[in-house]
């Protein structure tokens, strides 16, 4: 089989969601070794190209059909295709399934102390965050103006350091914001892992792997509930 026809899929190098991506792809039956520092490991029992970049690449990736597949956070899916729109490019894919791992919540926080009424006591102010397309969505839709400035990780750190008054970053067990002084006072948008799938047709070769694979990730799925 020739490489065009093998199915690329795009998933996290390292990460929150990694460890859980490769999981399910083994118990799907894929023979990986994703130990060694190849980016791009071929399958050795199935046509199929594990693609390991950062996650904040796979929604372009798949967008723009250099990936057939990717395993994403809804979260930085979201974001992705918001910021792809507002620069007028492409920002199709298809959710071929909603997966049970990656589960967190982005929200907003601030620092212990500060006098929290509602909404409105955000308005005006600067948050740092990731996220700015769905921080910016979610203040649209609350009646409120808010500031950003973007920082790719550790976001918890910047109120303290003079950089914002608050906070928009992900929230699992809370661990982070209270280690750093902050309090959760919105929770702006829920995710999950997702299996996303480019919008354009595959070929039959690669919807045939699809059609073999696709049950096998559902059936993972139903044993994890
Ligand atoms: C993520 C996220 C939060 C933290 C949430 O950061 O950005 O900071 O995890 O998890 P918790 O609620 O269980 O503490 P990560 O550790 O991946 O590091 P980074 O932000 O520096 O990339
Ligand atoms: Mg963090």
């Amino acid at each position: 089989m020739t490489t065009e026809t093998r199915l690329r899929i795009a998933m996290q190098k390292s990460g929150r969601l990694s460890d859980d991506t490769q999981a399910l792809l083994k118990r799907c039956g894929l023979t990986l070794n994703v130990t060694d520092r190849r980016l791009l490991a071929h399958v050795a029992n199935m046509p199929i190209d594990i693609m390991r970049v950062r996650s904040s690449d796979i929604p372009g990736l798949v967008m723009d059909g250099v990936c057939d597949l990717g395993i994403v956070g809804d979260n930085t899916l979201e974001e992705a295709a918001l910021e792809r729109e507002l620069m007028g490019q492409k920002s199709q894919y298809i959710r071929t399934s909603q997966l049970n791992f990656g589960g967190c919540r982005l929200s907003i926080a601030m620092p212990e102390g500060f006098d929290y009424q509602g909404i409105k006591s955000l308005d005006g102010l600067r948050f740092a965050t990731t996220y700015p397309q769905l921080l910016n969505r979610y203040a649209k839709e609350q009646g409120i103006n808010v500031e950003f400035c973007l920082l790719k990780g550790s976001v918890e750190v910047a109120p303290r350091v003079g950089l914002s008054d608050g906070i928009c970053d992900l929230v699992s067990t809370g661990a982070t914001l209270e280690a750093n002084g902050l309090v959760e006072v919105e929770e702006i948008f829920k995710s999950k892992a997702s299996l996303i799938q480019t919008a354009s047709a595959l070929c039959s070769e690669k919807q045939s792997i699809l059609d073999t694979l696709l049950p096998r990730i559902q059936g993972v799925m139903k044993a994890k509930e």
